[in-house]
């Protein structure tokens, strides 16, 4: 059957190679799987606790529901400072509320970077999967999509120059991640 995936980029940069690595995941899709691009990260307030006591603010409900309605989600992160960006932890933070019944428990994730330094995120993704990990998300453990030395594969507005390497990781991620999502699925008959 079809599925959906949210991509999340962890990136507000308008010409980001992460969002355009997930551009170009989008156009490689194989048939009845449809990526949607989530473009709400920097609408997103800073959590703060307090928040969670009144109603949610908007942003936070709308990625709430896009994930929640995804079959499973995509997230391109930058690596900051060996880390993830703090827009990209913020969103987690806000996401992995409440505990225990959040919107991405036992939602499958496919984790992916790009980075112009000869180790492409792969520092970061380990941060990355260490945070899902902490929140009962599963991950696709293999293959480690890590694209380095970006400035050379994106152009200047962030488009994925391709390059058949990169493109089968991409294919390979996304059929792993299709199926982590079908032993997941609640419909799963063996
Ligand atoms: C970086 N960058 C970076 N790169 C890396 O490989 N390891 C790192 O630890 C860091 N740290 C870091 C911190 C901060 C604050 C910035 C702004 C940048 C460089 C980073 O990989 C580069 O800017 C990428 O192009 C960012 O990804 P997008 O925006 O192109 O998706």
């Amino acid at each position: 059957s079809d599925l959906t995936f949210l991509a999340i980029s962890g990136s507000l940069r308008r010409s980001s190679h992460n969002t355009g690595l997930l551009r170009a995941m989008q156009s490689l899709a194989p048939d009845g799987v449809t990526i949607d691009l989530y473009s709400g990260l920097g609408t997103l307030p800073f959590f703060d606790q307090r928040l969670e006591g009144g109603p949610e603010p908007a942003a936070v409900a709308n990625l709430r529901r896009h994930v929640r309605e995804a079959d499973g989600v995509i997230i391109a992160t930058p690596e900051y400072n060996s880390a993830i960006p703090g827009v990209l932890m913020n969103a987690l933070d806000w996401l992995s509320r409440p505990t225990g019944r959040h919107a991405l428990r036992h939602k499958p994730v496919a984790v992916l970077g790009a980075s112009p330094s000869q180790f492409g995120t792969a520092r970061g993704q380990l941060v990355l999967r260490q945070i899902l990990h902490r929140i009962e998300t599963p991950v696709v453990a293999h293959p480690e999509v890590t694209v380095f030395q970006s400035h050379r594969r994106f152009d200047a507005d962030g488009a994925f120059s391709g390059d058949p390497v990169t493109e089968s990781l991409l294919r390979a991620l996304l059929a792993e991640l299709v199926v982590l999502t079908q032993r997941h699925s609640p419909a799963r008959t063996a």
